[in-house]
């Protein structure tokens, strides 16, 4: 009974803290970020509505991110799409007769003339990030779709192995980035996902994207559980990697 009090005594005294950090994190995605950004759901049912997003979803953002990437992403943000949310837009997906030879084009999902200038994004203060992180990583409308997943590290593979599993047996980098400069244009850069994406949401999206994004390009694409393991661990390593320590 003593032990019930005092925990009810706690969390009465520190409830309103994180109430306001939470209510002022709110206030700020309302006010700055929701004219661009989904924060309530669901995402496009058709694909006329996907082609009309200029910007990422949010509305499931608590099981997505990881808190400290979304803290220091918001106050240094950077492009993650290579061609933009609305690649259809900046890239070339259908065979094109080369203007020389008039034969097809061999190479599908390339940029559009220049590569996009740099992302023009809000930029938040430390303390501004910190409420805004909190206020996201509350927004769970998805959990369903973690609920199940889990990751097993024991299905360890080296760099080497999982670049195999990418490239070669299921072409992931047909449309993501798998190194700056490598790889497609339509989904988002994969070498840092490991960093900023829980665990939990890639087994699941990359098992099912529709199941989070139903109009979305990326296939539903029978990957094998036990590589489904192998790739998010692999994707994991790979956020690991300092590509500027090698191009220098
Ligand atoms: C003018 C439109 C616009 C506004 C306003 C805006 N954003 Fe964004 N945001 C974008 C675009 C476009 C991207 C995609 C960048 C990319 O992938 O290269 C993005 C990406 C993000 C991402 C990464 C999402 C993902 O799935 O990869 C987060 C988190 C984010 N914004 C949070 C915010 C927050 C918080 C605010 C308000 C303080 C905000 N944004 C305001 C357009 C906007
Ligand atoms: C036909 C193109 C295509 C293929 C092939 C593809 N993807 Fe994707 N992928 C996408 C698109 C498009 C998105 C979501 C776009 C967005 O959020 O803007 C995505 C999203 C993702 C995400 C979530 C990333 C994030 O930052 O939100 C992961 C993880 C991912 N893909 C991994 C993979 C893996 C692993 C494979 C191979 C098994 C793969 N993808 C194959 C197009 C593709």
């Amino acid at each position: 009974m003593k032990r019930v009090l005092f925990s009810i005594l706690l969390a009465v005294a520190i409830s309103p803290a994180l109430v306001s950090a939470g209510e002022d994190g709110t206030e700020i995605l309302n006010q700055r970020c929701a004219e661009c950004h989904n924060l309530t759901g669901p995402a496009p049912q058709t694909i006329r509505d996907l082609w009309k997003r200029d910007a990422p979803d949010l509305f499931y953002a608590g099981n997505k991110f990881r808190r400290e990437w979304l803290v220091s992403w918001l106050q240094k943000p950077e492009r993650l799409r290579p061609a933009g949310v609305n690649y259809l837009r900046t890239i070339n997906s259908t065979p094109k007769k080369h203007q020389d030879t008039k034969k097809d084009a061999k190479q599908f999902d390339v940029l559009w003339g220049a590569v996009l200038k740099p992302l023009r994004h809000d930029i938040l203060t430390g303390a501004e990030a910190e409420v805004v992180a909190d206020a996201l990583m509350q927004l769970k409308a998805n959990e369903e779709q973690v609920a199940g997943m889990m990751l097993d590290t024991s299905k360890t593979v080296t760099l080497e192995q999982g670049e195999v599993l990418i490239d070669k047996v299921y072409g992931c980098q047909s449309c993501h980035q798998i190194e700056p400069g490598f790889g497609g244009y339509t989904g988002p850069e994969l070498y840092t996902a490991g960093s900023r994406l829980q665990p939990e949401f890639m087994l699941s999206y990359i098992k099912r994207p529709r199941n989070w994004d139903p109009k979305i390009w990326m296939p539903n694409g029978n990957v094998k559980p036990e590589d489904l393991q192998k790739i998010v661990n692999y994707l994991i390593l790979l956020a690991k990697e300092d590509y500027h320590a090698t191009s220098d």
